[in-house]
């Protein structure tokens, strides 16, 4: 406990006691003492200046953190579809087994814990797992039996076989954004060349929309930002990538770290910004020593730091901030509150971050695509990504192809290729549907395969997932239904309540209990969340179910266990006591629970 407090003590003086970095001390903690001691928490609320009530109500806010010990080999197993498509609930079993050990509960001798997580972004090569937040891809049976073994002789990370810890980049086309080269530097020295102005404008006649799946125009944020009067303005680089099967942003910052870090600088020139910050997802862990080094050899060629290229008047510098595993903190304002320490709550908009973001001051959020699609425009100009796409979406999208294919992995096209187009390349077959833009974003059926990616059609932050037709898509349905339940932050009662209520009941319907009534319950619930959800993720959640009951609604009707509605009590001869005692028998007095559609269907 003694090398606990010296640590902490020895941590706040070098990092500083600001409010804002208590994220960054508890992941820091935690991998120091494997867990978040009462101890720990008392030191850092008398350190800190705040209440240690608030402290343990971030650490119940973010699920890689905890309040209990974990197992030396602290195990999380990706749980997206694409991972149970691959066989990963074998995988599961077959380490529990081994290990002696169930999901959530650690291992009496202190040695595992195991625990699930949603998407790890390794959807491509999965099935996939984090040991002590490092990756272990393309797992099967043998390296399963190889980690159990490795556990029990408590052997070292570091002395795990290499081969387990690699990630390949998995690019399977290239074309401009990919493809394209420019120089380190070479984008600020444009700047420095023309001017803020005039690199604002290129990047206006560029067209240049953001790639995280809003699609609001670059340019526009930018100058926004910079038109807004304050002290001090921030660069926030969004690289939670937290939608189920999307993994292009761990691509760009394993192999194109110097080009995001180019953009940020960019924008930070532009809109007069002296601070950025990466926001690194805590299941990319493994990406940070890289990403830090290359930071560093930044510093060192003068293009981070103090004066930058020798500008007495710009001087930036961008620190990394980790995430601990909550989607949720990928939506812009929440990950602000995250950035500043806190749960990663939405913030009521407006304010807009270009407005009031990071410590209340004009912030520029963008992801990490669009501030390497930035620096590249600023070399190459506008026409460079007006030559490809179409007008409303210029340029190039990266996707992130997985599933049912023979060659997953992040194909470049320029923005209005064909959903038939992808398929045929990554050598799809017999396909039944394609989810695009994650849990969040559409089903699509082959009848609409001649559609098109980008912002005027199907519009996606790159996630792409195919279903043959030997898949029950209601397992997809049911996969990213508790993943929104477990993933609603709890503020607004509509996210909380309806996508606890629609995740039942879609396990209803697996299970085979349920009826036409519960179909019609799913869709009225899904309009409620969707109309009165306070941020995207409960306006979006009930999106899947919704599209497949109306797109697929076979996959629903052969699951139920009546076509007829069959109510286990009877709510009206249940009321007959109360109409008694107030004398009324008429219609008013009287509850008719006959769903619309039933009457419809009835023969
Ligand atoms: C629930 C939710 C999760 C999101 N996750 C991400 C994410 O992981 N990465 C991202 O860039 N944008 C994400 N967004 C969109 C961001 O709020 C924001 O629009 C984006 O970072 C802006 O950057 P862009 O203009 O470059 O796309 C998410 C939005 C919502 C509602
Ligand atoms: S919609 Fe869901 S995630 Fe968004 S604020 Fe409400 S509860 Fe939180």
């Amino acid at each position: 406990m003694k090398n606990l407090e010296r640590f902490i003590t020895q941590r706040l003086a070098d990092t500083g006691n600001s409010p804002d970095q208590l994220l960054q001390h508890l992941c820091a903690i935690q991998n120091f003492a494997s867990h978040l001691p009462q101890t720990a928490v008392q030191q850092l609320a008398g350190q800190l200046h705040i209440p240690a009530s608030q402290i343990f109500s971030v650490i119940d806010f973010y699920t890689f953190l905890h309040r209990q010990p974990r197992g030396d080999f602290n195990i999380v197993f990706s749980d997206n579809i694409t991972d149970r498509m691959l066989g990963s609930q074998a995988l599961l079993h077959s380490l529990c087994e081994r290990l002696r050990v169930r999901p959530g509960e650690p291992r009496a001798d202190g040695r595992v814990t195991l625990d699930l997580t949603s998407c790890t972004g390794l959807c491509d090569q999965g099935p996939a797992l984090l040991v002590n937040g490092i990756a272990v891809s393309r797992l099967d049976e043998k390296r399963i039996t190889q980690i159990a073994r490795l556990v029990e002789d408590a052997t070292p990370l570091p002395d795990w076989p290499a081969e387990f810890f690699s990630i390949d980049d998995n690019i399977q086309r290239y074309d401009m954004l990919l493809g394209d080269e420019i120089i380190n530097g070479s984008a600020i020295e444009t700047l420095q060349a023309k001017g803020a102005d005039a690199l604002l404008d290129t990047l206006e006649q560029s067209a240049l929309r953001g790639r995280g799946g809003a699609g609001f125009s670059t340019a526009k944020k930018w100058r926004w930002c910079r038109d807004t009067v304050a002290d001090t303005h921030y660069v926030v680089c969004n690289a939670d990538e937290g939608e189920p099967g999307t993994f292009k942003d761990r691509v760009l910052l394993n192999s194109y770290a110097d080009n995001l870090f180019e953009g940020m600088t960019l924008c930070a020139g532009i809109i007069g910004a002296g601070k950025g910050y990466l926001y690194l997802r805590g299941e990319y862990l493994y990406l940070r020593d890289a990403l830090e080094k290359t930071l560093q050899q930044r510093r060192q060629n003068g293009l981070l730091g103090k004066n930058i290229l020798g500008d007495r008047d710009f001087s930036f510098d961008i620190e990394i901030h980790i995430g601990a595993g909550a989607y949720i903190c990928g939506e812009e304002s929440a990950l602000l509150e995250s950035l500043q320490g806190k749960r990663g709550i939405p913030r009521i908009r407006p304010p807009f971050p270009v407005n009031k973001g990071f410590r209340g001051q004009p912030t520029v959020v963008n992801n990490v695509e669009t501030f390497v699609n930035a620096a590249k425009i600023a070399v190459f100009g506008a026409d460079w990504l007006r030559s490809a796409g179409s007008k409303e979406s210029t340029g190039t999208k990266l996707l992130s192809i997985s599933g049912d294919c023979s060659r997953p992995g992040i194909y470049e096209y320029p923005f209005g290729v064909t959903i038939s187009q992808l398929l045929e390349d990554c050598g799809a077959k017999d396909v039944q549907a394609v989810q695009v833009a994650g849990a969040a974003g559409s089903t699509i059926p082959p009848r609409e395969f001649e559609r098109r990616i980008a912002y005027e059609d199907i519009s996606t932050g790159g996630s792409f997932m195919i279903f043959n037709r030997q898949r029950d898509l209601l397992h997809m349905v049911q996969n990213f239904s508790h993943f929104f339940c477990h993933e609603s932050c709890g503020f607004c009662t509509p996210c909380r309540v309806g996508s606890a209520l629609m995740k039942d009941l879609v396990d209803k319907v697996i299970v085979g209990h349920a009826t036409r009534y519960d179909l019609t319950e799913m869709q009225n619930i899904g309009r409620v969340m969707q109309q009165a959800s306070h941020c995207g993720l409960g306006v979006t959640a009930a999106k899947p179910v919704l599209e497949t009951l109306n797109k697929f609604p076979d996959i629903y009707t052969k699951h139920l266990a009546n076509r007829s509605y069959e109510p286990a009590f009877d709510l009206d001869a249940a009321l007959e006591v109360s109409r008694q005692l107030t004398g009324r028998d008429d219609a008013g007095a009287h509850i008719s629970y006959e769903p619309e559609t039933q009457q419809q269907e009835k023969p």
